[in-house]
Parts: C-alpha cells; structure tokens; sequence
C-alpha cells in the first residue's frame, strides 16, 4: 500500500492543469448503457472510481473500442447479465448510477445495495422512490435491489422531498426513454449534472431546465452515438485553491471553465485574504495577498453553496489562520472523520453536532496519518504541506480514488511531497 510522504512549510507557486471531473465522468460513463451506438468521451480522469465504473460497464457487455490517454470510444451491447455485483458496488457507490439506464432499457436490474461508508449511511430511497413513481418495483434481498418494469417506465411528476445529486442523475437517465414526458421538481443543479444532461442532449435526449431546480425530459424511443467532452473538476481546483490559503504562494489552474471559476469566487469571497483572477475562460490565477484574521461561519450547502466535499479541505486550510472559524456540515452526518487525525498535528477544534470550531494556532507538525475517506485524504495533504516535519499518510487508495496524479502537481508547485511505493 502506497503511502504519502511530505515535508512542510513552504509555499505553493506555480500552475496546475486540473483534470476531468469524477463526478460528470461517472455518470455519464452509466449513461453509455442507454445506448447501443458509438460514443467518444474525452477528458475522463484517470481514477480508480472511473476504472471501477468501467469494470463494472465492461461486466454488462459495455465495449471498449479504442482508448487513448484520457478519450475512450465505447459501444454499448444487450447484456448478458444484468446485475451490479457487490465485490465492484461496494468499491463504488456510484456503481447504483446503473439502476436508472438498466431498468429504462431493459426492464431489469439486480444492483447490490451500496453499504454506508466513512461519511455517511448513504441511502438510497429517493432513488427507489422516483422509479416506483415511473412504475418500476422493487425487492431487496440479500443485499441486493431487484428492479422490474412490466413493459417501458411512464414518464411523471417527480418531486424531491431533498435534494440529490445521485437520485436526480438516475431519474433524468431512466427518463430520457421512458413514455411520455417527466418533469422533475426540486431537482440537485450541481454542474456534474448539466454535463450529463448536454451529453445526453447530444445523444438524443429531449432535456429542458438543466440547471434549474425544474428538468423536463420528454421520453424517445432510442439515442444515438456522438462525442463529448466531460467537464473539469471543480472540486480538484477548489481543493488546490484552499491548499494556497493553508500554504500561502499563488497557484494558477488551467483547464477549468468561467463556471467553475465564477463558483469559487462566490464560495471564497467570505475569505478575504485570498485573491482569485480570472487569466482567460479557461484559466484563473489564486493567491494569498496577506496574513490576518478570520472569522468565518461557513455552512455546507446543496450548488451552488459551499460544497460539502470542499470542507474537509477548508478545515485543514484555516487550522494556522487566526481566529475562530466554524464550518457547519449540514448535507452528511459523519463527515468528520479527518478532525482527529489533524488534533495529532497540534490543530485546535472542537466538534459540536454537526459544527466544527477551528482555532488558529501559530504552527502544526508532521505526523503518521490515515487517510478515512477521498476528501479527508486531500485535506491531509493540505494540512502535511502547512506543518512543520515530515508527514506520512497512510491508506492513500482513498486518494486516488478522486485526484489524479496530485503529488505530481503539487510537486511541480514547489511542494515537497513523494509517493512511496510499499
Ligand atoms: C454526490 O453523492 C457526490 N458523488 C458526492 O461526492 C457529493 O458529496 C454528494 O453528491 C453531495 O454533493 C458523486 O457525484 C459520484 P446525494 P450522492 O444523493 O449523489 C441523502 C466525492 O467526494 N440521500 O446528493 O450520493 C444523503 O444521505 C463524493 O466526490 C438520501 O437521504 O449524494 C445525503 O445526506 C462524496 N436518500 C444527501 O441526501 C437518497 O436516496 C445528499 O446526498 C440519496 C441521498
């Protein structure tokens, strides 16, 4: 098991070209099996979530035609089985991303229930509940969801009771072949989803109101084939721009867009002491323009508030800020697992329900670290890179599951940091 070693102290300069983003590839990869005509994707990461997803394709007769760093041209082929197995699910919580095109093409699906994991107990009834709704039902045995449609899912009103990135993915690619029309109120408008609503538009698909709390798709018989770009990463270039207000230094991200851009901005203006210039559509810089002190009330929000999987990140980032910030988790219910390993680096916070306090100290150490869960692990890397010593980090396959190549672009910024090969 790789680990990750660092020494720390010194300040970030230089550029980062962010990667494709996980959370567009995913789904869209699970919308391949929606049709069985060719489709090019460009700009996938190179993650152990996208390998996962692709296994997990390939195991329902999903080709690989052609692969070239990160473009893959897919054909998509009637399943011999269909069935999500647990040993690829449980890896993977988005392998049930599958439940949704399986059941709209081919009227079954037995998925593994995906098990809670280090954030949260992760459920899954909105996604069951909406389906039902289309007219698919449902048993759960032995750990698995067995999904059945009597002839084609109808199309409806659908209306969240919360909001869900996952559920709202899985109805929007069920209902792109469903009969008749569904409209979808209360719907998650996190970018990932846009992207996976353009690529379906491209393949077809008849979508209106993506990005809006309200998505119309009227039903079509088939989708076609085409290409399609995955959209960057925006948590990636939000983790590197807290990294720059944990480090200090100014770090300039490319292959971002003026969406991506815009959000940070807007989640990162309460943090005054760092600066964000757009450079062109498709790159900004980030700087830290002075020292001071903060004294921040930061909840998590569904998009286009500040994005829980950029907490943990921010937690590390303010741990040598002074003053007394508090970070409010409001979307998961055990996404703290990070607080302790950073309590044994000297970082002052104190965890109430679902509120962290974080109290500036003048300085942090290096320890032996466990990375818990993929954005935990990032936050590590952050909190290495402000601490004095060394820092090693354990369990780093959480790491890779969502960042690629990150020691190599912090390394090329000035940081001191190794992967070391066990
Ligand atoms: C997506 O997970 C992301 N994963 C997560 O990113 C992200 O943290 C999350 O959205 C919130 O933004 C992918 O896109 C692959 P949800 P998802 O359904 O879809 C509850 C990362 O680090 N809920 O929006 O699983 C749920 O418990 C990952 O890249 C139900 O109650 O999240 C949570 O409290 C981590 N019933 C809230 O809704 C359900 O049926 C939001 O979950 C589904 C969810």
């Amino acid at each position: 098991m790789d680990v990750i070693e660092i020494f720390g102290g010194k300040p970030l300069k230089g550029k980062i070209r962010i990667s494709g983003s996980k959370n567009s590839a995913l789904p869209i990869l699970a919308s391949t099996l929606l049709t069985n005509s060719i489709v090019r994707l460009t700009n996938i990461p190179s993650l152990s979530d996208i390998f996962s997803m692709i296994d997990l394709l390939k195991s329902l007769n999903v080709k690989i035609l052609k692969k070239k760093n990160s473009c893959y041209t897919f054909k998509s082929n009637k399943p011999k089985s269909l069935i999500a197995p647990y040993e690829l699910v449980r890896k993977m919580r988005a392998s049930f991303l599958i439940l949704g095109p399986l059941l709209s093409r081919y009227g079954y699906a037995k998925v593994s229930l995906p098990g809670g994991c280090a954030i949260g107990t992760r459920p899954v009834d909105l996604h069951l509940d909406c389906l039902k709704k289309m007219g698919a039902s449902f048993k759960i045995k032995n750990g698995y969801v067995h999904g059945s449609v009597k002839s084609k899912l109808k199309g409806t009103s659908i209306n969240f009771k919360k909001k869900s990135v996952g559920a709202t993915e899985n109805l929007i690619m069920a209902a792109t072949l469903a009969e008749g029309q569904t409209i979808i109120y209360n719907a998650a408008q996190e970018p990932e989803i846009n992207d996976l609503c353009n690529f379906l538009i491209k393949i077809g698909a008849k979508i209106k109101g993506h990005g809006t709390e309200v998505i119309t798709i009227d039903g079509v018989k088939k989708l076609n084939g085409g290409e399609f770009e995955v959209m960057p990463d925006r948590i990636e270039a939000g983790t590197f721009a807290l990294s720059v207000l944990g480090c200090s230094g100014k770090l300039i991200l490319s292959g971002v867009n003026t969406e991506i851009y815009k959000h940070l901005k807007n989640i990162l203006r309460p943090i005054s002491l760092l600066k964000l210039k757009k450079i062109d559509n498709k790159s900004f810089s980030i700087e830290k323009v002075k020292n001071g002190c903060l004294n921040l009330k930061i909840t998590t929000k569904e998009y286009p508030g500040f994005p829980t999987d950029l907490q943990a990140q921010l937690t590390s980032a303010l741990l040598k800020i002074k003053g007394l910030n508090e970070i409010n988790e409001k979307i998961f219910e055990n996404r703290f697992m990070h607080v302790s390993e950073l309590r044994r680096m000297g970082a002052k916070i104190k965890k109430k329900g679902s509120k962290v306090e974080i109290s500036g100290v003048k300085e942090i150490y290096g320890a032996q670290l466990m990375a818990t869960d993929l954005r935990a692990s990032s936050c590590l890397i952050i909190a290495g890179l402000m601490a004095k010593g060394k820092t090693i980090i354990n369990r780093v396959y959480h790491l890779d599951r969502g960042y690629e190549n990150i020691e190599k672009k912090l390394k090329a910024c000035g940081a001191k940091i190794n992967r070391i090969k066990k």
